[in-house]
């Protein structure tokens, strides 16, 4: 059995999907949900699915071990990032090489890097005028959004489009992809 954590910080749609597509499989489960924020939708969604959750602090992310040990003690062989904005400790890429997954909300290498979430990336994209956008998974390493590029797909800008509407065609497509992406890696994975 492999082991999922999914860190999500926000209302977590991505990993409720995440969350029901593992469900049921025989060698993939979710073992926790990390979160950073207390309140946060994604933590509702984790208790209703009865799978444990852990809330992390600043000081200990960035400072201590990147509660390493915790994610040892269950068990977890995947680090799923979906909607989690803080950076990646040195600590947890070098336990987890090749085994952290993390979505953006853009066509990376474009509207990446520090301060680039959530509606900064679309704002972004319309001030630039591009006609397309989407999303991108990746590897995770120790820089923002910069991890090897696993999987795309676009999403046409249209004329009157704001970026609550391309958030909302950005999330049909994470939504649509991002588990059965997760599957593939993992599945071929050594
Ligand atoms: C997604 O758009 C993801 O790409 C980004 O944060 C958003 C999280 O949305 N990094 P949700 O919490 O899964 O609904």
């Amino acid at each position: 059995m492999k082991q999922l954590a999914i860190f999500a910080s926000g209302t977590g749609s991505n990993a409720a999907r995440i969350i029901h597509h593992f469900r049921h499989h025989p060698q993939i489960r979710i073992g926790l949900v990390v979160c950073n924020k207390p309140g946060a939708g994604v933590l509702d969604i984790a208790e209703k699915e009865e799978i444990p959750v852990m809330l992390i602090e600043k000081e200990r992310w960035f400072r201590g071990d990147g509660y390493l040990s915790v994610l040892r003690s269950h068990d977890i062989d995947w680090l799923i990032l979906a909607g989690f904005l803080w950076k990646m400790p040195a600590v947890l890429v070098k336990a987890y090489p090749g085994r952290i997954i993390n979505i953006h909300p853009a066509l990376l290498p474009k509207y990446g890097g520090k301060g680039m979430y959530g509606r900064f990336v679309h704002e972004a994209v319309l001030a630039a005028g591009d006609t397309e956008t989407g999303i991108t998974i990746h590897y995770v390493d120790e820089l923002y959004d910069h991890g090897q590029i696993i999987f795309q797909a676009p999403v046409e800008v249209s004329a009157g489009d704001t970026a609550e509407s391309l958030a909302q065609k950005v999330h049909r497509l994470e939504h649509e992809h991002f588990p059965r992406i997760i599957e593939k890696v993992i599945e071929a994975a050594p």
